[in-house]
């Protein structure tokens, strides 16, 4: 199974990430992602045997971060993805941490930029307007299931975990 750890929205902030995709200039050949796949990647794990799955779980619920609020303020074009994503300039320390603890620290590419990816693709660069800022309060994470056998992925939430309120945080500092 293809695995990987993501912030998943609710309905509320799918329709604000919708308004916001909406919002882009479209050209024919691009894809835009259904509203019901939007997510934030964290880590991405990619085929693992359903034998590793109890020990991604374990990672999972062994991780104390605090909740927090990110600002999704621009649109960007990524080229080697042909994706047009909404990004955050800014990354909360704690979901950096919460990255590396999952694992992030083991790719090439250390560096975590959150981002909500909107259209695939997308073969030419758009020419991109400002983007209508959004938040993101992000109190939980998951494990997401993926399915690539069709036009557009499948995802299935395999476990959520909340993530920790600022008074547990302290509390557990002291
Ligand atoms: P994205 O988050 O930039 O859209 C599930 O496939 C998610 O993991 C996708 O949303 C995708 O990118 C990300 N992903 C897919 N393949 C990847 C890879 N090889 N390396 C890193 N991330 C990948």
């Amino acid at each position: 199974m293809r695995l990987f750890f993501a912030l998943w929205p609710d309905a509320a902030l799918r329709g604000r990430i919708a308004d916001v995709a909406a919002a882009l200039p479209l050209a024919a050949t691009m894809r835009t992602v259904p509203w019901q796949n939007y997510h934030v990647t964290l880590v991405f794990i990619g085929e693992v045997a359903s034998a590793e799955l109890a020990a991604l779980r374990q990672l999972g619920t062994r991780q104390r971060v605090a909740a927090s609020e990110i600002r999704f303020d621009a649109y960007e074009y990524w080229e080697s993805a042909q994706a047009v994503v909404a990004v955050a300039q800014r990354t909360p320390d704690a979901l950096s941490e919460l990255a590396n603890g999952l694992g992030r620290s083991k790719l090439a590419d250390p560096t975590l930029r959150l981002h909500v990816t909107l259209a695939r693709k997308v073969a030419q660069a758009p020419v991109l307007q400002a983007m209508s800022p959004f938040n993101w309060n992000a109190s939980s994470f998951s494990l997401i299931r993926s399915d690539t056998s069709r036009t557009h992925s499948v995802y299935t939430v395999v476990d959520t975990w909340p993530l920790l309120d600022k008074r547990q945080k302290s509390w557990q500092s002291l």
